[in-house]
């Protein structure tokens, strides 16, 4: 075997070890609690219904975008998009990135500068880890939502500071302080860029997110919403002042050095929006998660989270990967959270609701899991 060979080989057997290896496996028939499709959008027929009438006023359209936004990938439809969607999330104005991991790459490996300083929550996405990475700015790590750690690392900063954060974390479901995050932010003169991934559609009026919800939106400088999970859709845009568009339109190499994604997805990104707006959709979601938490045993190690992602904890990558097999040999398509994902020891199953999960179904599940933890 040549080097390269023994090192995959060598790095891959470590991990078979471990009981962390990964693989890709095909769709699953169980009951769905595992997606980001929290409102069902992705699958709802009135929704398909909605994007096939949509594409009809566009007959013309081209199946790819022909390139980058800033050569041929750009059109008026786009531009209207963005302008709609800042318009919603009450900003000045929005720009798509072909994925919420893109969008914070983008954000992050371009804005803040070498002197500068950006603070992590320790459980932040690896979207803002890898964005952050790629800056040359001193980075820091504050305890997972610690203020007083926060704000001991807001002491050490220099230059411009960057505060990132998600409204709600996408392994544990809970959310940030974010009235107090703001409040210290503003002490110490600092940004906050908050990933709004699992709290749009789910928190907020008409799921505008959790920002929204607490009446912050004026105080964070620049909100990720991404459209894969509950817009049950793809992409994903940064939302913020004209002038950061602009800014990103200059700078962020994931928005400039990609091919546009095509008119399609942003007609499907469209009409989720308008279907976001059309219906009460959040209080058949509470309705689920109410009836999930108060069928489960309180003695059960979880989470407490008040969205539709919850983590009950089961130490061990064996041990969570069992249960979680327990689980789908019931029915229920519940994945295992492993180590190195989430720290050794906060292994966990990760159980999602959706609006498409019946009432029965989720106390089903709440009473198996009653019995097997
Ligand atoms: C908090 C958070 N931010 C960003 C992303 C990335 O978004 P996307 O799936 O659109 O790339 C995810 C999804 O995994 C996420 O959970």
């Amino acid at each position: 075997m040549n080097p390269i060979d023994d090192f995959i080989s060598a790095t891959l057997k470590e991990r078979e070890n471990n009981d962390s290896i990964r693989s890709l496996k095909p769709e699953s028939s169980l009951i769905d609690f595992c997606s980001n499709d929290y409102l069902g959008f992705a699958r709802s027929p009135e929704l398909k219904a909605a994007f096939e009438k949509e594409i009809g006023k566009h007959p013309d359209y081209f199946l790819g975008s022909t390139g980058s936004r800033l050569l041929s990938g750009n059109n008026e439809f786009t531009e209207d998009l963005e302008s709609e969607i800042a318009g919603f999330h009450n900003s000045e104005a929005s720009l798509l990135f072909n994925s919420g991991y893109d969008a914070n790459i983008g954000i992050f490996a371009s804005l803040p500068q070498r002197g500068d300083t950006i603070i992590c929550d320790q459980f932040v996405h690896a979207s803002i880890i890898d964005g952050v990475r790629l800056s040359h700015a001193t980075r820091y790590v504050f305890k997972h939502n610690d203020l007083n750690s926060l704000e001991e690392k807001l002491k050490l900063a220099k230059g411009r500071i960057y505060i990132a954060i998600e409204t709600v974390y996408s392994m544990d479901g809970d959310e940030a302080p974010l009235q107090e995050i703001c409040a210290l932010a503003e002490q110490y003169n600092a940004a906050v860029i908050a990933d709004e991934a699992h709290a749009i559609g789910v928190f907020g009026r008409q799921g505008r997110g959790l920002a929204d919800q607490l009446g912050l939106n004026s105080r964070i400088f620049a909100r990720i919403v991404t459209f894969g999970k509950a817009l049950g859709v793809h992409g994903a845009a940064v939302i913020g002042s004209m002038q950061l568009r602009t800014y990103l339109i200059n700078y962020a190499r994931s928005f400039i050095y990609t091919t546009a994604s095509p008119i399609l997805n942003h007609l499907a990104v469209k009409v989720s929006y308008a279907f976001l707006q059309n219906r009460d959709h959040q209080s058949k979601l509470n309705e689920r998660i109410e009836a999930f938490k108060s069928g489960l045993d309180p003695l059960i190690n979880i989470i407490s989270s008040r969205s539709a992602i919850h983590a009950l904890l089961v130490p061990g990558n064996v041990e969570v990967r069992e249960k979680a097999k327990s689980l789908q040999s019931s029915g229920f398509d519940v994945r295992p959270i492993l180590s190195p994902t989430v720290p050794q020891g906060a292994e966990r199953l990760r159980i999602s609701l959706h609006n498409h999960n019946s009432i029965a179904e989720i106390l089903n599940l709440s009473n198996t899991l009653n019995q097997i933890l």
